[in-house]
């Protein structure tokens, strides 16, 4: 087991580089099944969810090749059955994009049930109710979602609410239907419009990415093609609210500013100095540190993905912070962590209350989940003293070598590797 050991108090200083965005090269490499020939994938991640669908893929008969360790070549014509390997995608919540992307290619597909980050009841019901209106059918059987069809016509569907997978999926089962589907209520995260450029560039004909209403018409063949994944807007935002947190000094490169909008606005206006340049943004403190609230919304709005970040920045902000995420049923599971460290923050549902303190200080802590894993490390480079995090897989999953980049930045952290039975004893 690996843990990571933080000496904080020291303010970050230097430039960052972006890596590509998990979420949408979790996407991307799903919908390598749709092409009909080659293709490669530049500027992916190295992390450990991407390196999980690698393995799906592989284990199901495609050829994946690393050129390098962020560009992949893909050809996944060797692929004849539409059943994905049940123990790698049981615990990632972006094994449910094969239900779409072998749906689309094979007209059935046998995908366990999805897992991913414990953020409470994560069901899949508008990815079934986009299904079901291009024709297919869905059941259980063994722990596995069965999802088939005779054809697939293209149709209109509308979400009950604002779902990112459900419409990443309705997208894929949809590329390859006879016919227009047109999708309404549909996601507009960044992450939607890389996958359909991507698609497109393959020869798909998706149109409205990014606005409410995506139209798609079926086509029949999907070319080859090299394409590169949009840089991270949360890892970018990470590291924003990393440099606020310790009143730092840092660059931020390699990121789409406009992405970054919502968190550029919310530092700004707890007295943070944000600067947008072409394709990098710059953060530093040198006032105090303000309160304000958070709402989590869909692209545009405050992304939910930040919100365990931000929320650990506020309690260094003078004053009461109110932050609302209501897009999870339960995305405060890290609050009884920070309050190791001093943090006054009470919980009510899903409103934190937080109350801003002068300081915080070390603990040895645990990352309940991915993000949960990224805002203990800025509390941790922000306390006085010496952090210890463990579980560090869950942060593994979304964050291309944290602990070098930050180190770069000139944070005291390490990574300790202990034995099995001194972490069983840790844990009591
Ligand atoms: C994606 O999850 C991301 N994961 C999440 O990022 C992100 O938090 C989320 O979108 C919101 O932006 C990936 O892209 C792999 P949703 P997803 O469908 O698709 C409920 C991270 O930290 N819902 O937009 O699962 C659902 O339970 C991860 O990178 C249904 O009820 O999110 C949730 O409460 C965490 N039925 C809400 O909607 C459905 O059929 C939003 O879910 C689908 C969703």
């Amino acid at each position: 087991m690996e843990k990571f050991v933080i000496n904080g108090g020291t303010p970050l200083k230097g430039t960052v580089q972006i890596s590509g965005a998990k979420n949408a090269a979790v996407a991307l490499v799903a919908a390598t099944i749709l092409c009909d020939e080659t293709c490669v994938l530049e500027n992916v991640p190295e992390i450990s969810d991407i390196t999980k669908c690698l393995t799906i893929l592989r284990e199901m008969g495609a050829e994946v090749e690393l050129i390098d360790k962020n560009t992949i070549k893909f050809n996944t014509k060797g692929i004849t059955n539409p059943e994905v390997p049940y123990e790698l995608a049981r615990t990632m919540r972006a094994s449910c994009y094969f239900l779409g992307t072998l749906l689309g290619r094979f007209h059935d597909a046998f995908v366990p049930m999805p897992g991913g980050c414990d953020l409470g009841d994560r069901p899949i019901d508008q990815h079934l109710k986009a299904f079901k209106a291009l024709g297919a059918s869905d059941e259980i059987v063994n722990g596995a979602n069965h999802v088939y069809a005779d054809e697939l016509i293209g149709n209109q569907i509308y979400f009950d609410f604002v779902t990112v997978g459900a419409t990443m999926n309705a997208i894929f089962a949809s590329v390859k239907a006879k016919g227009l589907t047109i999708i309404e209520n549909a996601a507009k995260e960044p992450h939607i419009v890389d996958l359909a450029n991507f698609l497109n560039s393959m020869g798909a004909d998706i149109r409205g990415a990014g606005t409410d209403v995506i139209k798609i018409r079926g086509v029949d063949y999907l070319h080859g093609v090299t394409y590169a994944t949009i840089p991270d807007q949360i890892e970018a935002g990470t590291y924003m609210v990393a440099a606020a947190a310790t009143k730092g000094d840092v660059v931020i490169a390699n990121v789409i500013p406009k992405h970054l909008e919502s968190i550029t606005a919310k530092l700004r206006k707890c007295g943070v100095n944000v600067v947008e340049n072409d394709e990098s943004v710059h953060v530093w403190v040198d006032g105090p540190l303000m309160t304000t609230s958070i709402k989590t919304m869909p692209h545009p709005g405050f992304p939910t993905d930040m919100q365990p970040q931000f929320s650990t920045f506020l309690t260094l902000a003078e004053g009461t912070s109110i932050v609302t995420d209501d897009i999870f049923d339960n995305r405060f599971r890290y609050v009884a962590e920070l309050r190791r460290m001093g943090a006054d923050i009470s919980v009510d549902g899903k409103v934190a209350v937080i109350q801003g303190v002068g300081r915080l200080t070390g603990a040895p802590v645990s990352a309940t989940d991915l993000r949960a894993g990224a805002a203990m490390i800025i509390a941790g480079l922000a306390a006085e003293g010496t952090t210890e995090i463990d579980n560090i897989h869950y942060i593994e999953r979304g964050y291309e070598k944290i602990d070098e980049k930050l180190r770069g930045l000139g944070a005291d952290i390490k990574r300790v590797y202990i034995p099995e039975a001194t972490s069983m004893k840790l844990s009591g």
